[in-house]
């Protein structure tokens, strides 16, 4: 009894330790933000100057929260569309989609707030719940690049850019390589904020072609 309790606060000791590093969970606490997630956003927002008021957005994978809090703070008199089945934490002029992005209802839905318009910036941060069984967990997450990928081709406009979540390994050279056809400039981003030990890394695809 003695090993086993020794073992295990063992483990909740190095996970404490962790935490305590962990200097962005610390500051997300101190700033009272959802989540680390905010700190990915702000990083990839000040390098690549991603985001303006009155910009019109698109949030797929948008719970619980952390991106869409940062979006809110920064498209101001634009128009924010944020997309999860699960919860999303969001202020009172964001449009929330609660729907599995791919789906048909979901599609219509965020068609009868668009209006017609087109989009200057598509964003994912979508993530399959993992199985541990790597090919298909792999699989599963490039499927859901493609669908970020998809929303980009059908509502972007001419210039527009797309930054979208993406696990390393099989698929992602070739989806690279074809993403690179339809926008000016596609480049891999591990923001700071990210955990070292995670194969999430973001593609800032920017300037989109209109190609026909
Ligand atoms: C890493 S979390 C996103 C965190 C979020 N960016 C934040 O700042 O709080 C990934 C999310 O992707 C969502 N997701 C996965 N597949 C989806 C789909 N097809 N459509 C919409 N959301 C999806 C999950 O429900 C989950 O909430």
């Amino acid at each position: 009894m003695g090993k086993n309790k020794s073992r295990r606060s063992g483990s909740s000791d190095r996970w404490l330790k962790r935490q305590r590093r962990d200097v962005f969970t610390r500051q997300a606490a101190e700033l009272g933000r959802l989540s680390r997630a905010h700190f990915k956003l702000q990083q990839l927002d000040e390098r690549f100057g991603l985001l303006k008021p009155r910009m019109k957005v698109l949030e797929l994978g948008a719970a619980p929260g952390g991106w869409t809090n940062y979006l809110e703070q920064r498209v101001i008199g634009g128009l924010l569309i944020v997309c999860d089945p699960r919860p999303i934490a969001a202020a009172a002029q964001t449009v929330v989609i609660e729907g599995v992005y791919g789906e048909k209802e979901t599609d219509q839905e965020i068609m009868e707030h668009l209006e017609g318009r087109t989009l200057d910036l598509v964003l994912s941060d979508m993530a399959p719940n993992m199985t541990g069984i790597r090919t298909a967990d792999q699989a599963r997450s490039m499927d859901l690049v493609e669908l970020a990928a998809d929303a980009a081709s059908r509502w972007l406009k001419p210039g527009g850019n797309l930054v979208v979540k993406i696990f390393q390994g099989e698929g992602v050279e070739a989806w690279v390589a074809n993403t690179r056809k339809r926008f000016g400039t596609v480049k891999m981003v591990k923001p700071k904020a990210s955990r070292a030990e995670s194969r999430e890394v973001y593609a800032v695809a920017q300037e989109f072609l209109v190609i026909d």
